[in-house]
């Protein structure tokens, strides 16, 4: 596991973007699998400003995302179909068809989690996973307790989760339950980019940082991936 330490959330946003546009420059077709949440915006909006100023294509790219709320079509804007959208897909020449995000309103949820673990696989598996993680240690929507077994599957959220993210509701009430890549669809990625900012981090990072390997802490299962960079950093004093 590869650590390094940022500046602040601009540096982790580029040192993000260009992650990825290494990894689409040695393999343009690249299969990617992307993250949601507040962490990952401003790596979204350098890889926009980069395909802006005809830097980099997303034209041969599969993506597939990590997880979506139960219950959520894409004209929600809690859901992460509209934050992909909003923040990403909207922006740049990767095909809708190659965009791929867990179907939180299917109507037979287990047939859509196969399904999707299905289309990755067709897809010759993930090149490049972008991860956050939760301050209960979660990664995708795989909450404490999940096995590192685990592929794409229904999980509840955690109390702490629902808090977390209560933020991005406004007074909303939050779903109960998401579609995940499980830890064990995660962990088949080629490599793995880890980002993490804030201080409200510090101690998911802090007790990854021990080594120790358990499911009571999911993300402690990418010290079993050989190829994980963890890009990491704080607010400093004064700053948001
Ligand atoms: P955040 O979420 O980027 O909004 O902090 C990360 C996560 O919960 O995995």
């Amino acid at each position: 596991m590869r650590w390094i330490k940022v500046k602040d959330y601009e540096e982790l946003s580029e040192k993000a973007a260009e992650i990825l546009m290494k990894q689409l420059e040695s393999k343009p077709d690249s299969v990617i699998g992307l993250a949601t949440g507040g962490t990952p915006i401003g790596m979204y909006q350098q890889l926009v400003s980069r395909y802006e100023r005809g830097d980099i294509s997303f034209a041969r790219v599969t993506a597939f995302n990590l997880d979506e709320y139960i219950g959520m079509g894409k004209e929600q804007p809690e859901s992460f179909h509209a934050y992909m959208e909003h923040h990403f897909f909207g922006h740049v020449d990767l095909s809708e068809t190659s965009r791929h995000i867990p179907d939180g309103m299917a109507e037979n949820l287990e047939e859509a989690c196969e399904a999707y673990e299905a289309d990755i696989q067709a897809s010759g598996g993930i090149d490049l996973q972008v991860v956050g993680i939760g301050q209960n240690g979660h990664i995708g929507f795989n909450e404490p307790g999940t096995s590192f077994q685990s592929r794409t599957h229904v999980t509840e959220l955690s109390a702490s989760t629902r808090r977390a993210n209560a933020k991005y509701f406004n007074g909303k009430e939050m779903p109960e339950q998401a579609i995940t890549m499980g830890l064990q669809t995660i962990m088949k990625a080629r490599s793995i980019v880890l980002l993490a900012y804030g201080h409200e981090k510090r101690k998911a990072l802090d007790q990854l940082r021990t080594g120790t390997i358990t499911e009571s802490f999911p993300a402690s299962c990418l010290h079993e991936h050989p190829n994980v960079t963890v890009l990491y950093g704080e607010e400093s004093e004064g700053e948001d």
